[in-house]
């Protein structure tokens, strides 16, 4: 098995179709991010209370730490319906006011990838969030007229990787804005917990750690991870995933003690062996390993973070200490490695 391909943070289809099972629907289920949600229960409780629908959302973070879950919690909660769609799919101007005039009162739109809206259809949703209003134009030429369509009240609810990425005319007109954070260790362990109940294995407590500590603080990580070790566990007919066996099946999946895969390991050997250490601009990174600038910053850069193996300075990135001591490096003849 390809450990790239296993560490690849976006959605595939095997997992779509587990995380559908996998996925909490209700906050009380959802896991960690604890500032959010005590924040969040109090503002859909007050807009319940007003009969209102609950204010616009902006959720933002790496991939797989539950924006999508988190969208369909809330319309869950509120007791409304969720209309779910994905910036790049809708298409023209006259897609987004369908969908637009199409959703009912206090329900939720949410709109994944919203960074990826095309200007028109992002221009449209301005009058919907401000004044549940549209303004449609009819006709053309001089005798072109406008005319305001009014909505139902609703939530928008946005996801995007890239909150840098969104304009700021949309960003200003999310009354709520929450960051992702990745999940730390006894969080994870608790979703991994959960899931493992869900599909019905068997684990044990000192297998939770060591499982934990490899899912890059991402719950769609810990998800998979814990899918492929059943699998270890079923073909060698153990009724329970113990520490012996996932450290075994770790060895034999290549996936390394923290977590890391090849690509964090080729940024942070980049940095260190041709770089000196850095700083490096992230154009430049971007271009000694052959990765896109985007992927490092978004995907790869946030967990090397997390674990202080890199850091970022105004003169670019620069590999830490723990970086040199993890790949086994000696330390830099020089006294500004963090
Ligand atoms: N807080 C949580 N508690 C329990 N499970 C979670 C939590 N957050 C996410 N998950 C699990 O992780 C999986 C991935 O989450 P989700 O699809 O919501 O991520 P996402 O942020 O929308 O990712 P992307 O940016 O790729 O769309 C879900 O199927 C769910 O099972
Ligand atoms: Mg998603």
């Amino acid at each position: 098995m390809n450990d790239e391909r296993f560490f690849d943070l976006g959605e595939s289809e095997v997992d779509a179709e587990c995380d559908n099972k996998l996925r909490p629907k209700r906050l009380e289920d959802y896991i960690g991010q604890e500032d959010l949600k005590a924040s969040l229960k109090v503002f859909m409780k007050a807009a319940t209370l007003r009969g209102e629908a609950l204010d616009h959302i902006l959720l933002y973070g790496p991939p797989g730490l539950g924006k999508t879950t988190l969208a369909n919690i809330i319309a869950n909660e509120l007791g409304v319906n969720l209309r779910q769609t994905s910036g790049p799919v809708i298409e023209s101007a006259a897609d987004m006011a369908a969908i637009l005039t199409n959703i009912g009162r206090n329900d939720v739109l949410f709109i994944d990838e919203i960074h990826r809206l095309s200007r028109p259809c992002e221009e449209i949703l301005y009058g919907a969030m401000e004044d549940f209003a549209i303004d449609m134009v009819l006709g053309k030429g001089p005798s072109a007229r406008t005319m305001k369509l009014k909505l139902e009240p609703f939530t928008l609810v946005g996801a995007t990787t890239r909150a840098g990425n969104l304009s700021s005319p949309l960003r200003d007109r999310f009354g709520i804005t929450y960051r992702l954070e990745m999940y730390n260790l006894d969080e994870i362990a608790k979703i991994i917990r959960r899931s493992a109940n869900i599909l019905g294995v068997k684990i044990a407590e000192d297998a939770l750690p060591e499982l934990a500590r490899r899912s890059r603080g991402t719950p769609r990580i810990a998800n998979r991870l814990i899918k492929r070790i059943r699998d270890f566990a079923q073909i060698e007919g153990k009724a329970e995933i113990t520490k012996a066996l996932t450290l075994n099946a770790c060895d034999a999946l290549k996936i390394d003690p923290l977590g890391l895969d090849s690509t964090d390991i080729l940024i942070l050997e980049t940095l260190i062996d041709k770089f000196n250490g850095g700083p490096v601009g992230l154009d430049t990174l971007a271009g000694a390993t052959n990765e896109a600038a985007i992927t490092i910053e978004d995907v790869i850069e946030p967990y090397l973070l997390r674990l202080g193996y890199l850091v970022k300075t105004p003169r670019g990135r620069m590999a830490t200490q723990l970086a040199y001591m993890h790949l086994k490096r000696p330390l830099p003849d020089r006294n500004d490695i963090l």
